[in-house]
């Protein structure tokens, strides 16, 4: 099927000038440029000199007999000198025009298809020399170059709109990738709020448990003690013997010193979870000289120490001048320290506990307890830092010294910490801490 082919402004311009001359030279009323579609014929253009009875834009059927029509089918050269003269060309449609002298040649489109015909009429008869028809070629060419510079122009515009197209598809693509990502990470944070509320859960389902021993031992002798007042009141009405009274004296200093015993313990643990919770607000930052600050914790500690027979050596870079907050350090060295004294030397033989810190390029603190006892097992390893994770469990361990010093490390001190051991080589905290923690905190 015959395509239309788009013609832009400039160029219908341009041959609005070339027919006008052509019709000029040719002496005739009308030059046209035809261009052909799937049923009809158009003028394209149309000359603009007098007694043409032409007008750009009309339109005629095809299969009825056209001059062009003609040129179209058989891509060459027609001249009728005189259509009235010659029986095939009498009845055609342009002599109602009186137009019976035509001249034309075809169009061709770069890709050979006919675009149309560039033709000259006449009311007269006409019969041209040599060199008109030469022009009316030359003519054609002209135009038929520059059907190759819309077409090229067309490709330019096709590939500009398939480049536009590719793009479109590719920030579409990459919106999608974008809502993909923000996806993602609010998934992450979801899994992340998930996790806390799971460990949260857990933590307080480990307190509640904890807890549950003491205050159900207090509340049995409680009421233990209170029906023990209660048969007592009613003896003593009756009078009761020295002996007796002794006894219920007995019993009651008795339960007063288990009940003690059990409310000291929940008060220990009490005072342990609130440990967990890093309490921003009290913390009281300061400057303070790192190896002042340990010297300080091991004085603190030293009964303990001498009495494990231990030897703790302190090995700090001098001059480490820290901002932060000291607390929660003293804190960690201290639950650490304490670690290795009750954990790594079971069996009583003398041990060695080492405390390092240095000062990094990055202005970040690398601190490590140390010791050579009898080091923790790899799967246990992974668990040291959970709450109530205690391989002292009914022996004083409630399994959260780890956990507080993990969190008073990532929380307050804004720094990580990490163990390492080996079964019967020791085992070793490392801290990383910033010399000057954040004030975003
Ligand atoms: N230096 C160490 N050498 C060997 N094992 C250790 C050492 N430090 C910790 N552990 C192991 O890690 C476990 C967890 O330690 P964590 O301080 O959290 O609890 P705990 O000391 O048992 O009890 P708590 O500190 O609450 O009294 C310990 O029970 C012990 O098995
Ligand atoms: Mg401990």
């Amino acid at each position: 099927m015959i395509q239309q082919r788009v013609v832009s402004d400039d160029f219908l311009g341009k041959w609005q000038q070339t027919t006008n001359v052509m019709a000029g030279i040719f002496d005739v009323p009308a030059g046209l440029i035809m261009r052909v579609g799937p049923k009809q014929i158009e003028v394209l253009v149309s000359s603009h000199t007098p007694g043409n009875p032409y007008e750009a834009d009309e339109k005629a059927n095809l299969n009825t007999g056209l001059y062009c029509e003609t040129v179209m089918a058989t891509r060459a050269m027609l001249q009728v000198p005189h259509a009235l003269e010659d029986e095939h060309w009498k009845n055609n449609p342009d002599v109602a025009l009186n137009m019976i002298s035509y001249l034309g040649v075809p169009l061709l489109w770069p890709d050979d298809e006919v675009f149309g015909t560039i033709c000259v009429l006449d009311s007269k008869k006409r019969v041209y020399q040599e060199r008109y028809l030469d022009l009316m070629w030359e003519i054609k060419r002209a135009i038929e170059a520059d059907f190759k510079v819309i077409e090229q122009q067309q490709k330019l515009i096709n590939s500009n709109i398939d480049l536009r197209d590719a793009n479109q598809a590719l920030s579409l693509s990459n919106a999608e990738l974008k809502a993909a990502l923000e996806k993602i990470s609010v998934m992450q944070t979801e899994l992340l709020r998930a996790e806390k509320m799971s460990a949260l859960g857990k933590l307080v389902a480990g307190i509640a448990h904890e807890l549950n021993t003491p205050i159900g031992n207090g509340l049995m002798l409680a009421s233990t003690l209170k029906s023990n007042a209660e048969a007592i009141s009613v003896e003593l009405e009756a009078g009761v013997t020295r002996t007796r009274m002794r006894d219920f004296i007995g019993g009651v200093d008795q339960g007063a010193e288990i009940l003690q015993h059990s409310l000291g313990r929940a008060a220990e643990l009490v005072s342990s979870f609130k440990q967990i919770a890093v309490d921003q607000s009290s913390m009281r930052r300061r400057e303070f000289d790192l190896k002042r600050t340990c010297d300080q914790i091991l004085a603190t500690l030293g009964p303990a120490i001498r009495k494990s027979g231990h030897q703790v050596l302190c090995e700090l870079d001098g001059d480490i001048a820290m901002d932060s907050y000291p607390g929660p350090l003293e804190q960690t060295l201290v639950n650490l320290v304490n670690n290795a004294l009750v954990h790594a030397f079971p069996d009583g033989s003398p041990g060695e506990i080492r405390i390092t810190a240095h000062q990094q390029a990055d202005d970040w603190i690398e601190m490590s307890v140390a010791d050579n006892g009898v080091g923790i097992s790899q799967a246990n390893l992974l668990r040291v830092f959970d709450p109530f994770f205690t391989t002292r469990l009914g022996q004083g361990g409630s399994g959260l010294g780890l956990h507080v010093v993990y969190n008073q490390v990532t929380s307050a001190l804004r720094g990580s910490v990490l163990a390492k051991s080996e079964l019967g080589r020791g085992a070793c905290f490392t801290l990383r801490v910033p010399r000057v923690a954040p004030h975003d905190a």
